[in-house]
């Protein structure tokens, strides 16, 4: 039975495969985005002439015109991936975060949950708010040290994944206190498509293209658990159908990879797809490290495959291939996201930074 789903954050590299994947299922989406630089409208332009697509562009944190959006669409569901998510980007303005991931993630649910609040007792039950967070809250995890459950005690570094625990609690906290119907769940790190190139695989693919440095933090031997997009948003759809009101669900790859392997197997993927004279994997440039950062990520998502039959379709090996692929097919997508704003904030983040080798 085909939905009406309140997106937000949809214009983003996640939220905007979601709403793809809920177009072809045949949902009604509204997605209301900030179009922050990293919202990005080329990522939906294949919805443009849709009609059961509508953009609004807007913050979280608008009190009028979430309530305003709520009266007008009355969706089945509301689905939250707003966010400030770039961890280099928090520890240089960490109140950007808070302001959107901490209170404007409260005003969304207080907004919602008085909207919901006078529904017909029917709607009432079958309304979900699902939040959309990260395995980042649970830490950080040295070489082997079981991988995070959802009991896992939170113990965020960042102030980006403390904005997120902030998050997280408001959203289990309006569960227990009003009853709002919410789900959560706590994902490992995304790629594919559409990713913002601030973040390690599109940075190092387009500077590798570009024969500038590939800068790796600190030895590169940082451990991240890797999943493609389209798996994730796949999770999350099923997690809104069939999860239990009320809990979480934390969703992986099962693909730990240190940093400098998935930096060298990007190289070798671009050797194939555009080969050089030149090694890519020379250009391989390891610099300061980030502040706090996290050793290691690893999720246990037994509980999401034992209860709702989840796995993910796509092996790190041919998504990676895959996504090289992508980036090289959409030069015009790619030259639209580098903007000025783009070029500053590789300088802010990068000149600063020693090289070590
Ligand atoms: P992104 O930065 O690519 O997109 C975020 C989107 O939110 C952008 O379109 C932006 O314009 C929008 N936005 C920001 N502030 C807003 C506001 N105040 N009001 C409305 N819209 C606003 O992020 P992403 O990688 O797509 O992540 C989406 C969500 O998934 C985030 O909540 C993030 O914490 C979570 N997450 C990300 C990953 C990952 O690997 N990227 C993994 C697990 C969880
Ligand atoms: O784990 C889920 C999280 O994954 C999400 O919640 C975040 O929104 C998402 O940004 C991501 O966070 P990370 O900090 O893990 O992703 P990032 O791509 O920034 O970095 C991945 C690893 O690569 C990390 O160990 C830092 C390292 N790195 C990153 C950049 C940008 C480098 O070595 N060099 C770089 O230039």
């Amino acid at each position: 039975m085909p939905k009406t789903l309140l997106v937000t954050g949809g214009a983003g590299f996640i939220g905007s495969c979601f709403v793809l994947q809920a177009r072809q299922r045949g949902d009604r989406v509204i997605t209301l985005d900030k179009l922050t630089y990293a919202g990005n409208p080329d990522n939906l332009a294949s919805q443009a002439h849709d009609p059961d697509h509508i953009f609004v562009q807007g913050d979280i944190g608008n009190a009028e015109l979430v309530r305003w959006l709520l009266l007008r669409y009355a969706p089945d569901a509301v689905l939250n991936f707003a966010a400030e998510s770039h961890v280099d980007r928090s520890i240089l303005d960490p109140e950007a975060f808070v302001r959107t991931n901490v209170l404007g993630t409260s005003t969304l649910l207080r907004v919602v949950t008085n909207w919901w609040a006078d529904l017909p007792e029917s709607r009432k039950a079958s309304f979900r708010f699902l939040h959309v967070s990260t395995d980042e809250v649970f830490g950080a995890l040295q070489p082997g040290d079981p991988a995070f459950t959802e009991t896992t005690p939170y113990s965020p570094n960042s102030p980006y994944s403390a904005s997120k625990a902030g998050s997280d609690h408001l959203v289990r906290a309006f569960h227990e206190t009003y009853g709002l119907p919410i789900l959560i769940t706590n994902c490992s790190n995304n790629y594919g498509p559409r990713q913002f190139p601030e973040k390690l695989i599109p940075l190092m693919l387009l500077n590798a293209l570009e024969g500038k440095p590939l800068p790796v933090y600190g030895s590169g031997s940082n451990i991240r658990d890797w999943l493609h997009v389209e798996d994730h948003c796949a999770a999350i759809a099923l997690v809104l159908e069939k999860g239990r009101v009320g809990e979480s669900y934390n969703i992986g790859g099962h693909s730990e990879r240190t940093n400098l392997e998935v930096v060298r197997t990007i190289c070798a993927f671009l050797q194939e797809e555009v080969p050089s004279s030149r090694q890519y994997a020379d250009l391989i440039s390891f610099v300061t490290d980030r502040p706090g950062h996290d050793f290691r990520y690893a999720i246990d998502c037994s509980k999401i495959e034992r209860e709702l039959g989840w796995k993910p379709a796509h092996s790190f090996a041919t998504g990676l291939q895959d996504t090289v692929r992508w980036y090289l097919a959409n030069g015009r997508w790619v030259e639209n996201v580098r903007s000025g704003a783009y070029r500053e904030w590789l300088d802010r983040n990068y000149s600063s930074r020693t090289t070590m080798g």
